[in-house]
């Protein structure tokens, strides 16, 4: 099969094309997008592989390039890489790679391109295209990958084991692209994986983080966590996550599988939205399960606390899981702490300043907490379904009453204690933040509204209640 057409669609490949005869060198466009191309998916890295230096070669294509191309040189590993408008291009020499038992550092020496080929992770993503002049646009392609495109399989090229051991992660990678592209898994590679899954362990945390964020962000990513749960990974990196497998049964009741019911929440969400960040609050609002189950011979199973068991969870997580301890981590927090509130609001009455409270406690996060309780309401047991989305609609509905009259989801005191200062000729003091207190919860009670004069009427009443001396203001 010949690609030139669609080369030339971008002047890059006849300028490295160009760079290279020039050199004296073989060179040829390689992995992802190749892969890409096939699958018609769009791309912003393109790998170039050359059988000569990858640096000299990227800094021929900067200078053809012009002044927008930004090139970084890493020498320790051979590579170059060209950033120009939106797109990174990378230059390697082809090569052959040999990794020691204990380490992922390479021994690298030159090599042909087969060989080059055959070090890379998948046959799909072993492809390469020829940028040469005797066979411009010709597809190179040992493994059988395009083949495997078509029928949806991620292959190594060699032995799974060997494939494996040269780099774990590719352990993790293999699970991320059937994720993302709804591909199988071929039983030999899989088997290898399940054999190999210990050796993630040598792998960093980070890297790790990169593909598992990327299994999060798939379209259905619950196939990708039932592979890592299959192959034995994700008992390696998240063990807390297959610590909710399971169903105990005593006097015949049981209780939902917190595994699948977890997995169903994040498909759910991910129908909704592509924020990881969401997409993780569905993966944790459970995780206490687990450690805060036990049985009463009344109620049957229950897990009380556990959002907020789950919340304080949540750190330790994210900080083995190498994922970011910021406001994200505060938010995925948040989130499961208060997963159970919108609900539990339809078994009381719904009054008025317990959705204010709500509304005040969630803050702007409210639309993304709606969004994860609705997606927590599964059940094989259609009529509950239903009537837990009937009672949803009715919070849902009360929230947007509620929010339009009182503005609480982004409430700023309507007194600042600068002016309870000035008004009581008080010097910085705990009574200030009393009285901020007491104004706050008569908006939340519903006793005022949440407006300046209302609230100014009640500073003056309080004023008196705690004894102070009213001077005015002078403005
Ligand atoms: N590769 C590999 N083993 C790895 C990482 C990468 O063999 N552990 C090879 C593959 O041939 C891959 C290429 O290097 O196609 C480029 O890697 P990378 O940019 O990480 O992935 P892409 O395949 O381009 O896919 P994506 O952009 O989705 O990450």
């Amino acid at each position: 099969m010949n690609y030139k057409s669609v080369l030339e669609k971008d002047r890059i490949f006849s300028l490295v094309a160009e760079s290279a005869v020039e050199l004296g060198f073989e060179c040829y466009v390689i992995g992802g997008f190749v892969r890409d191309m096939l699958l018609k998916r769009s791309v912003k890295d393109i790998d170039f592989v050359t059988l000569g230096d990858g640096i000299v070669l990227a800094q021929k294509v900067t200078d053809k390039l012009g002044k927008k191309a930004k090139l970084s040189v890493f020498k320790n590993f051979g590579t170059a890489a060209i950033h120009y408008n939106d797109f990174e291009y990378e230059f390697v020499g082809a090569r052959v790679e040999s990794y020691s038992a204990d380490s992922r550092k390479p021994v690298v020496a030159a090599g042909t391109i087969k060989e080059d080929q055959e070090r890379r992770d998948f046959t799909i993503n072993a492809l390469a295209i020829s940028l040469n002049d005797k066979d411009f646009g010709e597809l190179i392609d040992p493994f059988d990958g395009q083949k495997h495109i078509k029928r949806k399989m991620l292959k190594t090229p060699l032995e799974p084991e060997k494939t494996f051991s040269d780099d774990p992660l590719r352990m993790m990678r293999a699970i991320r692209f059937a994720s993302q592209l709804g591909f199988d898994i071929d039983p030999d590679t899989f088997e290898a994986i399940s054999k190999s899954a210990n050796r993630i362990k040598i792998v960093s945390g980070e890297r790790i983080a990169v593909e598992l964020n990327k299994i999060i962000l798939s379209k259905t990513p619950s196939y990708g966590f039932k592979l890592m749960y299959h192959c034995g990974l994700l008992k390696e990196i998240f063990p807390e996550m297959t610590d909710l497998l399971g169903v105990d049964i005593i006097n015949n009741m049981g209780h939902k599988d917190n595994f699948y019911h977890t997995l169903q929440v994040l498909d759910n969400i991910s129908l909704e939205t592509d924020d990881l960040w969401l997409r993780w609050a569905a993966i944790l609002h459970d995780i206490a399960k687990p450690a805060t189950k036990r049985f009463d011979e009344k109620v049957g199973w229950t897990f009380h606390g556990h959002e907020d068991k789950g919340a304080r969870m949540v750190p330790g997580i994210f900080k083995r899981l190498k994922l970011p301890l910021n406001d994200k981590m505060k938010y995925v927090q948040k989130l499961v702490r208060l997963h159970l509130r919108p609900i539990a609001l339809v078994k009381e009455n719904i009054t008025d300043s317990a959705i204010r409270r709500l509304l005040f406690e969630t803050g702007e996060d409210i639309d993304d907490l709606m969004t994860l309780c609705k997606a927590d309401i599964t059940s094989k047991n259609h009529e509950k379904v239903k009537r837990y989305m009937r009672n949803f609609e009715v919070v849902k509905e009360k929230l947007i009453q509620v929010e339009s009259k009182d503005r609480v989801r982004s409430f700023q005191p309507p007194i600042s204690g600068e002016l309870i200062m000035e008004l009581y000729n008080l010097k910085p003091c705990k009574i200030i933040g009393d009285i901020k207190e007491e104004i706050k919860e008569a908006i939340l009670e519903g006793k005022i509204e949440n407006d300046y004069q209302q609230a100014y009427d009640l500073l003056l009443q309080l004023g008196v209640k705690y004894g102070l001396e009213f001077v005015g203001t002078t403005h």
